[in-house]
């Protein structure tokens, strides 16, 4: 059983549901990309631990090709180039802009990055598959959905769990009234935080958006958009050793309880951080518990395995009270699949499950949760998406 996560362990042991709608609008003219084209071309930006388990998933899509990888540190860029037989490597943005000509920019780099990255490469008329978050404020984050709209071309954010079938399987069974009223839901995540890189615990890194996230998109996924949120944070380490900086300070919560409401007076509560003792290890493997709770008048929903590994959905209702396991398929759906589900998206010309306006109102509901730790209020949410998300 692994107790912490190594970095070097990781890397090296490392087509969702979509639903009608043709992208042409979005596709401009000066674009590379024609709609039915089925290569989409990627340049990757950020060959560190995620890149491992991106590359070889995005490999063995039809509808991709790596033109491009890109890394400041030159070693890391090299390395995939070798490994994944990528024709061209880049050690900065702007070479890769003006470089091997590509679509679609896969941007896997620090967390405070992505904002400034994702925008160069939308002025560059490239769509963009960010990790999460999108940028490092709401306000920027719209702002790249603005210019995006502007350019003629997309943004998408991480994380992809409302295209697991067991995402499916709760979405239709709320929606259909399985459980009746929906009244609660509870939902956790969290390890002892990656040993890697300093990023995850300075300012804009922080356990919200590296692990918190994906909670956050799946309840409200599941329960609708936030109307408000009330939070407290804390640090449990203030210091830590890394990888890359040896002893750093712990500038970003590493702590977090979030309530939200959501209409109808539905609530629920979100809780994660860096200080959990996890004998599932960064894998999640042999995690067979329930991470996500939601309860209805007539029943309840247990998540099996974390929301983005998951492999099953225990159910009791008041027609079957005994516990059954249901959606227990777990070849369809993969973490690291966003950026080949989107690829596969652009070159069918169908819109995909995943929507930036939601990343961008996980993010909206990240920072009104740091808000109201800062001040002690109720914080409200403005933004909001499509929803109900189902096929
Ligand atoms: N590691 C995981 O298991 C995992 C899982 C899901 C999501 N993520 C997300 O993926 C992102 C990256 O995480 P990671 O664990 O791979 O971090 P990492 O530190 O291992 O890799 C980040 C890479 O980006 C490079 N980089 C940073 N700034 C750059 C720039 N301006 N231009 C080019 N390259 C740059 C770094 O040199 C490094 O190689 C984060 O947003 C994280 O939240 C990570």
């Amino acid at each position: 059983m692994k107790k912490e996560i190594n970095r070097k362990e990781f890397v090296e042991k490392s087509i969702g549901f979509m639903v009608m709608g043709i992208l042409a609008p979005f596709i401009s003219k000066g674009s590379e990309l024609f709609q039915n084209e089925k290569k989409i071309k990627i340049g990757l930006i950020g060959c560190g631990s995620v890149s491992g388990m991106y590359l070889p998933h995005l490999s063995k899509s039809n509808y991709v090709e790596i033109v491009s990888v890109c890394d400041i540190i030159p070693e890391r860029a090299s390395r995939a180039a070798k490994n994944f037989k990528v024709p061209n490597q880049y050690t900065h943005i702007d070479q890769l802009l003006a470089g091997a000509p590509f679509d679609l920019l896969v941007n896997l780099t620090n967390m405070q990055e992505h904002g400034r990255l994702n925008r160069q490469a939308l002025l560059a008329r490239k769509h963009v598959w960010s990790e999460k978050p999108m940028a490092n404020t709401y306000q920027e984050g719209k702002a790249l959905l603005d210019l995006a709209k502007q350019q003629g071309v997309r943004i998408w954010g991480a994380p992809a769990v409302v295209n697991s079938p067991q995402f499916a399987y709760m979405a239709n069974a709320i929606k259909n009234g399985k459980i009746g009223r929906v009244a609660a839901a509870h939902a956790h995540y969290g390890h002892l935080g990656p040993t890697w890189s300093a990023f995850f615990y300075e300012k804009g890194g922080g356990s919200l958006p590296d692990l918190g996230v994906y909670n956050l998109a799946t309840l409200t996924g599941l329960l609708g958009p936030a109307k408000s949120v009330m939070a407290m944070t804390s640090i449990i380490t203030p210091e830590r050793m890394v990888d890359d900086k040896g002893k750093i300070k712990v500038e970003a919560e590493d702590n977090a309880m979030v309530l939200m409401e959501h209409t109808n007076g539905v609530l629920s509560h979100v809780q994660c951080g860096f200080n959990y003792f996890d004998p599932y290890g960064h894998e999640g493997e042999g995690q067979d518990k329930p991470t996500i709770s939601i309860w209805g008048t007539k029943g309840n929903l247990q998540l099996i395995g974390y929301d983005w590994a998951p492999f099953g959905v225990d159910v009791a209702t008041t027609e079957n009270e005994k516990t059954i396991r249901e959606s227990t398929r777990h070849d369809t759906y993969a973490w690291e699949e966003g950026a080949s589900v989107i690829s596969e998206s652009i070159a069918m010309g169908t819109e995909p499950l995943i929507a930036a306006e939601h990343a961008l109102h996980v993010l909206e509901v990240i920072e009104a949760a740091r808000e109201s730790q800062a001040t002690g209020k109720r914080i409200p949410i403005t933004s909001t998406f499509k929803f109900p998300i189902s096929k």
